[in-house]
């Protein structure tokens, strides 16, 4: 979605404007006189309260807009984040409904005293280009009143710094995008050599940044057990990706981001049930926050250093899988009982982030879609956040207040950790009862940093969704933007 900045004294000139209106009816100065008296009518009409979750679509005659697109924002002492989004996001799909060409978005009437109005301006591209995201690869428009139009966005803002803002929010999107795209895709377009080939053509498109890919014979060689055991009953070999993503100075240790990437979960020998199986599709999703993460980082030039790890494999039964009772080498040295082979994200976790720790990095965020239980606990509403460093756990929680992904907090306790006990090897893949699950796939993690700064979203409630004000059904690109947020304030402060 291109999008092109304007400013107020344009307003009139774009043929469909959306505006927001508070319940207060205040307008902020440069408003035009048109959209002002259309407003009025239609509130002593009694069509207009401005309440959140209000959406019009009027025709004007006279001068001005040919079409507002009115967008209630509540009372103004309750705005925030999440009712800017919600707002923005209904309007930007409406307009994609009616066909509009070119939407002016009037930036100011979106704004309130709380909210920063750089961080607006990025949220507004954000949301615009995440709303209109649909899902098209197996489906294409076969009709010409089926194509899309596409939109362009007009932002009309006197604010000097929006292009940049708006520039920013642009590739964050896309990087987000780009992430629910690859995690719609069904097991058998996405193979763990998919994800090693969507690597590479990001490395060669973007200058700063590189890629190795491990296959499955120098795993072995290196010692990635257990990886390459969860890999063991696919067709489609487990391979490693490294992504190097060099925009700070030389020697800066780089931030490391490590991703579950298992681009099929049935479940193994410990088979799932049918229903809802299918949506295992998405167990990639934390590996596919990662390439999105680094997309957006090197198209917005971030200027730090990032790191990335995705473990990718296929879990599937078969003569050649892995099995309950299995004794695993991990990379680590540290030998694994498998008493599931279901648990497997965080087998393939275990090697990847021994990987990840190995090169020094200053900290380690990891992102997986690890345990059904992250989905009771918390439901689609926020991911869980573990780890061995509060401190960083609470700035990627306040990013994700920002962004409206949200993390919520569980407990790493010594009772917890010995529940991963085994009579036969290091430690067991699973607790003997069915209790803590989340917390449980945090504690058998934690094992793997080598004491690094590390923090552990489980995105299993919130990489897929029904869809919603703003987003689509299916990936919803979780991680994205909370990185990139937390990123930005990062580099501010380095
Ligand atoms: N990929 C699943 C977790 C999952 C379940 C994500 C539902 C999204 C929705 C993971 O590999 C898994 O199967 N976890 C098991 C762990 C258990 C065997 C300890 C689970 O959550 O049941
Ligand atoms: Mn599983
Ligand atoms: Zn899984």
């Amino acid at each position: 979605m291109p999008v092109t900045i304007a400013t107020p004294a344009q307003l009139n000139s774009s043929p469909t404007l959306l505006v927001g209106v508070f319940s207060d009816f205040v307008l902020p100065p440069g408003t035009p006189a048109a959209v002002i008296f259309q407003l009025k009518a239609l509130r002593r009409l009694g069509d207009l309260a401005g309440k959140s979750g209000e959406l019009h679509v009027v025709y004007p005659s006279g001068p001005g807009p040919r079409r507002l697109i009115l967008a209630g924002l509540g009372d103004r002492k309750d705005y925030s984040w999440a009712e800017l989004r919600k707002a923005a996001g209904a309007a930007l799909k409406k307009a994609q409904g009616l066909k509009v060409r070119e939407l002016g978005l009037w930036v100011e009437s979106f704004l309130a005293a709380r909210l920063d109005p750089d961080e607006a301006v990025r949220t507004l591209s954000i949301t615009a280009e995440m709303a209109l995201y649909q899902y098209r690869e197996f489906k294409p428009a076969r009709r010409p009143d089926e194509k899309p139009v596409p939109l362009r966005l007009r932002l009309h803002t006197r604010r000097a710094s929006a292009g940049r803002e708006a520039a920013w929010g642009e590739a964050v999107a896309a990087g987000a995008n780009y992430t629910r795209t690859l995690g719609n895709r069904p097991g058998n377009r996405l193979f763990p050599q998919s994800l090693a080939q969507e690597a590479r053509a990001l490395a060669r498109r973007y200058p700063r940044l590189s890629v190795r890919i491990w296959q499955k014979a120098e795993l072995a060689r290196a010692g990635f057990g257990a990886l390459l055991a969860v890999g063991a009953g696919s067709a489609h070999p487990p391979v490693l990706i490294e992504l190097n993503y060099r925009g700070g100075r030389a020697g800066q240790a780089p931030v490391a981001l490590v991703g579950k990437g298992i681009t099929f979960d049935s479940g193994g020998l410990s088979l799932k049930p049918s229903a809802k199986m299918d949506e295992m599709r998405f167990d990639m999703c934390g590996a596919a926050a990662v390439l999105g993460t680094i997309r957006a980082a090197a198209q917005t030039r971030l200027p730090l250093n990032l790191y990335g790890v995705v473990a990718a494999a296929e879990n599937l039964p078969s003569g050649s899988a892995y099995r309950p009772g299995d004794i695993l080498t991990s990379l680590s040295g540290q030998t694994i009982e498998v008493l599931n082979t279901d648990a497997e994200g965080r087998l393939v976790l275990a090697d990847a982030l021994t990987h990840a720790a190995r090169r020094k990095p200053a900290c380690i965020i990891d992102l997986a879609t690890l345990t059904g239980a992250a989905l009771v606990s918390l439901g689609t509403f926020a991911s869980a956040r573990l780890g061995n460093d509060e401190r960083l756990g609470r700035e990627l929680q306040a990013a994700g207040e920002r962004t409206g992904e949200r993390l919520w907090p569980l407990p790493l306790w010594d009772e917890y950790r010995d529940l991963l006990k085994s009579d036969v090897a290091d430690m067991a893949n699973i607790a003997p009862k069915p209790v803590a699950g989340t917390i449980m796939g945090g504690a058998f993690l934690e094992r793997f940093v080598g004491g690094v700064p590390w923090v552990h979203l489980d995105i299993a409630g919130t990489a897929n969704g029904d869809g919603g004000p703003v987003l689509a059904k299916g990936a919803t690109g979780v991680g994205v933007h909370l990185l990139m947020e937390w990123l930005r304030e990062r580099a501010l402060h380095r």
